[in-house]
């Protein structure tokens, strides 16, 4: 199959021209104007945006948490994302505690293998790191393409490792050329206020954001960067959210140190103020919660300074019957929310449209960043001779309204009902077939492919 997308305004990182790309089979083969080529499809892409697929690296499908499963299948999530722009995303595997990773895995590929319709890849979430699970790591990156390994500073008991851990895990996975990652809050901390929350009979969704302020995240955040930078590990800090960590950040460059920053859409745009509607609140029941204005303001500023370098999701849905398991008590509440379908044209519109960011930064926080640091760039993240053709065709003059009556990810309400966005994903084109055109799907399921990723370099 070849395609042939004519007079659209490519966008990638660094260019921003007026020109033609062909595509031959899954690659994109010439880029150029007034292409000669003759090709099988023809696109008009005058007057639209031709951008690289959107790439999320925290996504949530399917995954045991809190009592439940998140709502999105690898079939309804990775279909949602293309909808919206999104052709790949990295999971994340959870260890048991306990069990050995390759254990984990294979459940994980259990749920995935051939039900996605978007790219995928994981990253491994180790939860109990200890001289049997040091033994895997090599594994994980050699032979499985998973370069990336997530931990959690907090959700003591089920998820959490301690400094001791956290140290031993940095110095193997540092060997063996891959990643840390890390959900950074301070879990006793968060533990104790939770508590001492429930004991004063405070039970409404506001108090899982008075649990968690803003030094139970900028605390483990520094201290995730002071051991990384003890070990040399390269860092990466998912979902930030806020002012006091993102200036840990700014600390660690000043030394030289490379952690990484993601923040999500959602903690652009919504602020705590939700948690004042009772229960309605659950519905951006999330860890971290939704901050201030004022942290606002720093993460678009982090994004244009670089030192936030990545804009995801942290998408992980639960229906409103599964967000009422903690009606009577927010700790019950599964924590998460839906956005996987919105990322991209949400960061376009609030982001590019109202000036806040350029065209080119938008391309590199919603696709090309993350393609560099988790190690698949060139192949993914940008529009390029021998790339694959993962491309999105925007049309920046249509607007529409975000609701749960017309969105396609598996929950029954969305976190941005009625929000109005300028600019829509008209065409998602992944691996050089059309996936979906003006809400039409055209690949089977199973066309998503599982991509093993490179060892980790120093990319940006
Ligand atoms: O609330 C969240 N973020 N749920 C998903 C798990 C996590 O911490 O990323
Ligand atoms: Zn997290
Ligand atoms: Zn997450």
């Amino acid at each position: 199959m070849s395609i042939l997308i004519k007079n659209g305004r490519v966008v990638t990182a660094s260019e921003d021209a007026i020109a033609d790309v062909y595509i031959e089979g899954e690659k994109i083969a010439a880029i150029g104007k007034n292409l000669p080529m003759k090709a099988e499809r023809e696109i008009d892409a005058n007057g639209k945006f031709v951008f690289p697929g959107g790439i999320d690296p925290h996504v949530h499908l399917d995954m045991p948490f809190m009592g439940t499963f998140s709502s999105d299948s690898y079939e309804t999530g990775t279909l949602a994302a293309l909808h919206g722009g999104t052709t790949m995303v990295i999971d994340f595997i959870l260890q048991t505690q306990g069990k050995p990773l390759r254990h984990a895995l294979e459940a994980w590929q259990g749920r995935s293998n051939g039900n996605c319709f978007g790219d995928y890849s994981f990253h491994m979430a180790v939860t109990d790191f200890n001289d049997d699970t040091k033994k895997e790591i090599e594994e994980m990156v050699e032979k499985e393409g998973i370069v990336s390994f997530k931990t959690f500073m907090a959700y003591k008991g089920a998820l959490m490792i301690d400094d001791r851990q956290m140290v031993g895990l940095m110095n193997e996975v540092k060997r063996c050329g891959g990643m840390v990652t890390v959900h950074a809050t301070n879990g006793d901390l968060i533990d104790f206020l939770v508590a001492k929350h429930r004991s004063e009979g405070k039970l409404s969704p506001l108090y899982h954001y008075l649990s968690q302020p803003e030094i139970t995240e900028s605390e483990a955040t520094g201290r995730f960067a002071d051991l990384a930078y003890q070990t040399g590990a390269i860092g990466y800090v998912v979902h930030m959210t806020c002012e006091g960590a993102l200036n840990h950040i700014r600390d660690a460059a000043k030394r030289n140190q490379k952690v990484y920053a993601e923040t999500c859409i959602q903690y652009l745009l919504l602020d705590a103020s939700l948690y004042e509607k009772d229960f309605d609140g659950a519905k951006w029941v999330m860890s971290p919660p939704l901050r201030q204005k004022k942290d606002q303001e720093t993460l678009w500023a982090g994004i244009n300074q670089g030192s936030v370098q990545v804009v995801a999701t942290d998408h992980c849905p639960f229906k409103w019957e599964q967000k009422k398991m903690g009606e009577k008590d927010f700790s019950k509440i599964p924590n998460g929310h839906p956005a996987i379908e919105h990322r991209v044209e949400l960061l376009f519109s609030e982001g590019v449209v109202k000036n806040r960011i350029s065209l080119n930064k938008f391309v590199e926080v919603a696709s090309t960043n993350a393609a560099k640091i988790f190690g698949m760039f060139p192949a993914k993240g940008t529009i390029a001779v021998g790339s694959d053709a993962d491309i999105i065709i925007l049309d920046p003059e249509v607007k529409h309204k975000l609701s749960a009556k017309t969105h396609h990810m598996n929950v029954d309400y969305s976190s941005y009902e009625g929000w109005e966005v300028t600019g829509k994903t008209k065409m998602t084109i992944l691996r050089g077939k059309v996936a979906v055109e003006d809400g039409k799907v055209h690949i089977p399921k199973g066309y998503g492919k599982f991509i093993k990723r490179n060892k980790v370099k120093q990319h940006i």
